[in-house]
Order: structure tokens, then C-alpha cells, then sequence
């Protein structure tokens, strides 16, 4: 599960005028962009996120400054550095994210492949890690 947390280095279309980076939906990442919001002005000592989604597939880019993301899938857990504007996290669906240690200047760029529904969203870790502990019995 964690292992589909991966880091995906979009090509830089660089020439003397400076970098374009393009990401089309179902060729750069593996889904169809739904919503795009983007996160600024927290400071270094804020954790964001801190929830997992039961559907919604995403990839987080810091086109801007740097942060960190940390992943769990309810066993074990990783972190990534978001530190240069071509590259980006692609995190399923069912991943608990943590984003953190933002640089005064991060603008960390979300693409989803949902539209945003509250109810998707779990918010509580113990409820998180029970639903993982169930699913990993059922399978
Ligand atoms: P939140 O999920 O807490 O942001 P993060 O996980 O990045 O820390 O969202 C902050 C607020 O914005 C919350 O009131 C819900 C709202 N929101 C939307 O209305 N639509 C969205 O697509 C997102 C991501 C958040």
C-alpha cells in the first residue's frame, strides 16, 4: 500500500526563457483531474492534512518553496521531500497524509480526482487505523 506512494518527475520543458512543466491527467499521473487547490502562508511549525480519503486519488506538487509529506498506511509510514517544482507525490486512495515543514514561500499544488466531498474525508487516526485493521482481515 505504501508502495504506491510514488514520486513522479514530470519533464522539464526548460530552454533560455525558463521551465514549463506540464501534467496531463491519465498521462503524467494515473487518474482524471477533478478539482486543483493549493496550499500557502502556513507557517513551519503547522501540520496540514492529518486525515486519509476513502476515494480520492491525489498528486502534490510544491511548484513553489518546499514541504514535506508523510504517509501512512496504517502499518507503516514514509516521507517524502516536495523541494523542486517538477516533481510531484502521487498518493492513493485510503493513505493517511501528514504535510509539513512548509518553507515561507511554499505553494504546494493538489490535483484530485474527485470533487471535494467532507464525507470522503477521515479525520480521526484511530478510526483510520481500525478501518485499515478490518480491511487487511477481509481481504
Ligand atoms: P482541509 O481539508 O482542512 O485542508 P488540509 O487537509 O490541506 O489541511 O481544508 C481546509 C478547509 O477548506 C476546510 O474547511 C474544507 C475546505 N475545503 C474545501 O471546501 N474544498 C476542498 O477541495 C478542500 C481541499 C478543502
Amino acid at each position: 500500500m505504501i508502495e504506491n506512494c510514488k514520486l513522479i518527475e514530470f519533464p522539464q520543458n526548460g530552454d533560455e526563457r525558463g521551465h514549463l512543466v506540464v501534467v496531463e491527467a491519465n498521462k503524467d499521473i494515473p487518474f482524471a483531474i477533478k478539482r486543483v487547490f493549493y496550499i500557502y502562508g502556513s507557517d513551519q511549525d503547522v501540520i496540514r492534512g492529518r486525515h486519509a480519503n476513502y476515494n480520492s486519488e491525489f498528486v502534490l506538487i510544491n511548484v513553489a518553496g518546499t514541504s514535506k509529506v508523510k504517509v501512512d498506511d496504517g502499518i507503516s509510514q514514509k516521507i517524502f521531500d516536495l523541494d523542486r517544482p517538477h516533481i510531484g507525490i502521487y498518493l492513493p486512495k485510503l493513505v493517511w497524509k501528514d504535510m509539513y515543514d512548509f518553507s515561507k514561500d511554499s505553494v504546494l499544488l493538489c490535483l484530485a480526482s474527485e470533487h471535494y466531498d467532507a464525507a470522503e474525508y477521515i479525520r480521526d487516526y484511530e478510526t483510520y487505523l481500525s478501518l485499515m485493521r478490518n480491511n487487511r482481515e477481509n481481504k
